[in-house]
């Protein structure tokens, strides 16, 4: 099977000045997570090295420059699957780097599927994982996306139930997350997806992303789908598990089935998003309803890119 690697790097209502630094950003993280995949490496590893490159950098909404909490702080979350149905999923975490790789361990060293709050946190002290000191991970574009989103509020212009609004504005921070689907040479698919929610979230609020089926799916025998977008709308839809489905019953490539299902998704529940599908023959799919969504798939050795709608870039990988 030939590796393929697909990334994104959250939908949403990303600005001009945001644009440079996520395709920096998204062509770094899918050239680190296919160097695992070149090399024989698993699905699995490539996913977790593509996650783990994006929540180091301050340009995406997971690990370092997350969104912020109505109490200014960050409030982490995460999910990872392989096609053989096992997953780790974690929420509430806070003061870690690498939510990703907490709920990897979740999976391999728990008999659990999804931990939380500070139990969640208590356990990956147990797997040695370095807790920052407090505030760590907030960036001082958090701190004023935050502190125009509570002006905003104040005077009743906005609020984080209203994808609408939302959507219409340059909303302050990005409800977008990061994610990554990769197949392997051995046909194994794995979905990596870890978010810091979004701005003004209520603090103990958990989003789409840690949830099977909204944020992150894989199946072998289908494919594999990461999500990015309003969390209140794609839980509610369970977009990743829809497109998955709509691949498995009509047999429509996993583009169509991306595609198809994003829309019907804003049409039925207003709120946008995006999603990133690699079917198990190794067919691509990517569609977003939002303004924007960063993405980049590395496949035969060229690197595919794009962040406003239409794109397609094309460089050697
Ligand atoms: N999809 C990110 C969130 O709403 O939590």
């Amino acid at each position: 099977m030939e590796p393929i690697l697909l990334v994104h790097g959250g939908a949403g209502d990303i600005t001009n000045a945001r644009v440079s630094g996520k395709l920096d950003g998204i062509k770094t993280s899918v050239r680190r997570g296919f160097s695992v995949l070149k090399n024989g490496g698993s699905a699995l590893d490539a996913v977790e090295e593509a996650v783990r490159s994006m929540e180091l950098d301050e340009n995406f909404n997971a690990g370092y420059g997350s969104c912020l909490n109505t109490n200014g702080e960050v409030e982490v979350e995460a999910s990872i699957m392989i096609g053989d149905l096992k997953s780790g999923c974690v929420t509430l975490l806070h003061d870690i780097m690498h939510p990703i790789s907490v709920a990897r361990k979740v999976m391999e060293k728990t008999n659990h599927t999804f931990l939380g709050g500070e139990q969640a946190m208590q356990f990956a002290v147990n797997q040695n994982f370095e807790i920052l000191p407090k505030g760590s991970l907030i960036t001082q574009n958090a701190k004023d996306a935050l502190a125009e989103f509570l002006d905003r509020q104040s005077k009743g212009l906005d609020t984080i139930f209203s994808p609408t609004e939302l959507d219409k504005k340059e909303a302050p921070g990005e409800p977008g997350t990061v994610g990554a689907v990769a197949i392997d040479i051995h046909g194994n698919i794995a979905v990596a997806t870890s978010t810091g929610g979004i701005t003004g979230k209520i603090p103990g609020r958990i989003g789409d992303t840690p949830i099977l089926g909204s944020g992150t799916y894989a199946d072998n025998t289908i494919g594999g789908v990461s999500t990015t977008g309003h969390g209140e709308t794609l839980m509610r839809f369970n977009l990743a598990q829809r497109i998955l489905q709509k691949m498995f019953y009509e047999k429509v490539s996993a583009q169509e089935a991306t595609e198809f299902t994003v829309k019907e998704m804003t049409k039925r529940l207003v709120g946008t998003g995006g999603a990133i599908t690699i079917s198990k023959s190794g067919d691509i799919g990517i569609h977003f309803s939002s303004k924007r969504m960063a993405w980049a798939y590395i496949k035969s050795n060229k690197l595919f890119f794009g962040i406003n709608k239409g794109d397609s870039y094309v460089e050697s990988a």
